[in-house]
Order: C-alpha cells, then structure tokens, then sequence
C-alpha cells in the first residue's frame, strides 16, 4: 500500500468508495436508516474534483493500483473524510492514511487538528491522541444520527 496525493482519475473510484464504506463499514455501528441519510447516493464525482482544489486528498493504493481508502484535510485543521473500502477495514489503511494527513497538518504548522467522528472512526482518533469535546446529535435528511467532535493539538 502507498499513500500518494489525489489525482483526478481517482474521483470515481472514491465517489464509489465513500458511498459503499459508508454502507457497509458505516452500518456496522449506524442503522439502515442513519446509513441511507448520511449518503443517500453515490456523489457526484466531480465533488471531488471541486474540493481538491482547496483541501488536500490522500489516496491510499493498493498493490493491484486500486484506491482502498482516502482520507483529506482542510487549511483550517478540520479532517472531513477518512473512508476505507469496505473490504480493508481494519487492516490499517485508515491509520496510514490519518498518519500521512497528520504529517501534512504538521508540514502546514497547524496547531489544531479536530474531526467529526463517527461511531466507528472515533477509537482510532482516541489512540491517535484526540479528545472528544462533545458528542454532536443531529438531524441529517429527517433521520436522527450522532458523531463525536474531536480535536488534537499538534503543539
Ligand atoms: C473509520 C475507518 C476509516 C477506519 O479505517 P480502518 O482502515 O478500518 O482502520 P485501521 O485498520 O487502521 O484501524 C484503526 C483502529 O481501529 C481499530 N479497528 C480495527 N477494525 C475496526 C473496526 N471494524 N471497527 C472499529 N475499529 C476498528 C483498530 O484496532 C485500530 O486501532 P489501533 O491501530 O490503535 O489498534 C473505516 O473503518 C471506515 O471507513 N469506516 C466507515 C466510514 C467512517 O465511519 N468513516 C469515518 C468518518 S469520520
């Protein structure tokens, strides 16, 4: 596995990507419900396109050269995604990919890092060295969800 900088052939690959981790990795901990509210569909690809232009996209490729996760970052200190493909969870592409993000948080001289993570992302935040500062619950597309802000001071 490699981490390497987005390229813009990758955004159909993780439009798929993140649609399906959330699915099937995200159902382990959230209902069919919660699941279908948080990614209703697939996202546009271009969405992809849009964002890389402001914030930082790290894809993780496997040996074949397929993406397996992905995870970004923006200038303000906020991680926004961090998705595996469903069928690499816990096999330590999420923790590769945070680790390269924290580096490139670092080589920014940010000060803070913080996330809003779900059920299933927040233990690897904790042994990362963020704190939760208060569980979010919220409506999203009429259905009732929750998620933890985390932050992380790279002081
Ligand atoms: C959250 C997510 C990105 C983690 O990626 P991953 O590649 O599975 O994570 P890793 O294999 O690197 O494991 C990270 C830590 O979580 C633990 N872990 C492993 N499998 C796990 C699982 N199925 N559920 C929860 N934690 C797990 C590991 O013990 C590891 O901790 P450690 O390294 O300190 O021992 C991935 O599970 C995912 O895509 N989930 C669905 C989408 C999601 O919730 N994204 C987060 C949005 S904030």
């Amino acid at each position: 596995m490699i981490i390497r900088p987005f390229e813009s052939s990758d955004a159909d690959a993780l439009a798929t990507l993140f649609h399906w981790s959330i699915h099937e990795a995200g159902r382990r901990y959230y209902s069919d419900m919660q699941v279908k509210a948080w990614s209703p569909s697939r996202p546009e690809p271009e969405r992809y396109l849009r964002q890389s232009k402001e914030r930082t996209f790290l894809v993780a490729i496997d040996d074949a050269g397929e993406p397996i996760g992905y995870g970004d970052l923006i200038p303000n200190g906020h991680i926004d995604h961090l998705y595996c493909r469903p069928d690499r969870v816990g096999t330590g592409v999420g923790s590769a990919i945070y680790a390269a993000l924290e580096d490139a948080a670092r080589t920014a001289a940010l000060a803070v890092l913080y996330v809003d993570a779900s059920e299933g992302a927040r233990l690897l935040f904790e042994r990362r060295g963020f704190k939760v500062v208060v569980r979010n619950d919220f409506v999203l597309n009429g259905i009732a969800i929750h998620n933890y802000r985390m932050s992380k001071s790279l002081a």
